[in-house]
């Protein structure tokens, strides 16, 4: 099935390939079942003990190869492909890769893949087919081809931001003394699936309440809220296969005065990386302000990752936010801002929104008060 929200953008996509791979010095690029095959082919294809790849080689109709039941997904493509289909006998495989490397020319050839999601499983079949390519890791050129989003694809991120936001406010009530981290976890997520989430969430959201909100990467615990605790949540939706990545952090009544503070300096770290985001700046230079904040207050050893991340059809993926990227941010590209400070034993706040670099600066998806707001 085609995604007609996807559909238009396909043409732009495989031309621009073409300059992605001689950018990258690659012939082809070989994808099995990823982010990036649905990018290049609006189709959603499982990964499974059958092994399914798309050859795509500059100004080529994509070569795939995929089992015979699945060949129906091709109908509505909206782009030609050749497919080699095999059947449920195993000696097919082999066949139908060798077909398809043949009519894809990949023969001796430099082949990009994506190292991550390859499997050994297709690696072996590919290289069968094709003994004498160089198969060599295509992220580069996988980065460059999706890190600037198109219409369809803000469209699709904007929604997702929209369906996370909506479903804290519906869960915000549930929080009160008492409540366990795995109880308001669960209410998070059903008002994520009511708010029109797709059933595959990003990830596990983190609800941390108290010193458990001091650890960055926290999962739901049985602990029950109490007065004076923070209340952290970190999380996202699926808007067909494209992510919202969020976290706000509130009070439950009165806290500590230093942990009143750092909600201020990590509210203004935030608002000081979003203001240093543009075209043409790099990546690291959001991190470094951002952070500078944080260590002019005097709680630098307390800002323990970097300062975001890209997002898109995957949670975690280029332009990374940290001091060391020099990549320079482009119009288009969608990434984190979410620093944080995590006092050990006490407690953390971490301001997450998902931004886009505009003409002009950065635009926040995201529009949920970012102070530390008391519930209840
Ligand atoms: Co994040």
């Amino acid at each position: 099935m085609s995604d007609p929200a996807t559909a238009s953008p396909l043409t732009a996509r495989h031309d621009r390939l073409a300059g992605a791979l001689s950018d990258a010095g690659l012939d082809a690029l070989v994808l099995n079942p990823s982010p990036s095959l649905t990018y290049l082919t609006g189709l959603h294809f499982h990964l499974s003990e059958r092994p399914v790849v798309g050859i795509f080689t500059p100004g080529g109709a994509p070569a795939l190869v995929l089992p015979e039941l699945e060949a129906q997904k091709l109908e509505g493509a909206p782009f030609r492909a050749k497919a080699f289909t095999y059947s449920e006998d195993l000696s097919t495989w082999g066949p139908a890769f060798r077909e398809a490397a043949e009519a894809a020319g990949i023969e001796g050839k430099r082949v990009g893949v994506e190292p991550r999601s390859l499997r050994v499983l297709e690696l072996r079949l590919l290289e069968k087919a094709a003994p004498d390519a160089a198969f060599v890791s295509g992220e580069d050129a996988v980065a460059a081809l999706r890190m600037r989003k198109d219409e369809a694809e803000l469209a699709l991120m904007r929604k997702a931001v929209v369906i996370a936001q909506n479903a804290l406010e519906a869960t915000l009530p549930a929080v009160r003394p008492g409540v366990t981290e795995r109880e308001i976890a669960a209410e998070l997520i059903l008002h994520m699936l009511r708010e029109g989430s797709d059933g595959e969430l990003p990830f596990q959201p983190i609800i941390a309440f108290g010193a458990n909100s001091a650890n960055p990467h926290a999962v739901p615990t049985d602990y029950a809220l109490q007065m004076g605790d923070l209340v952290l949540f970190d999380w996202g939706a699926n808007e067909r296969g494209y992510f919202s990545d969020l976290t706000r952090t509130f009070r439950m009544g009165g806290v500590d005065p230093e942990l009143a503070k750092i909600a201020d300096i990590v509210r203004r770290a935030n608002r000081a990386g979003f203001e240093a985001a543009g075209p043409g700046v790099p990546a690291g230079v959001v991190d470094d302000v951002a952070r500078k904040v944080i260590e002019d207050a005097g709680y630098g050893e307390y800002f323990v990752h970097r300062t975001g991340h890209g997002l898109g059809m995957e949670v975690h993926e280029e332009p990374y936010i940290r001091g060391d990227n020099e990549r320079l941010l482009d119009v288009g590209m969608t990434f984190t801002i979410e620093p944080g400070i995590y006092l050990p034993g006490r407690g953390g706040v971490r301001i997450e929104d998902d931004v886009v670099i505009t003409e002009d600066g950065a635009e926040s998806l995201s529009d949920l008060p970012r102070g530390l707001l008391p519930l209840g």
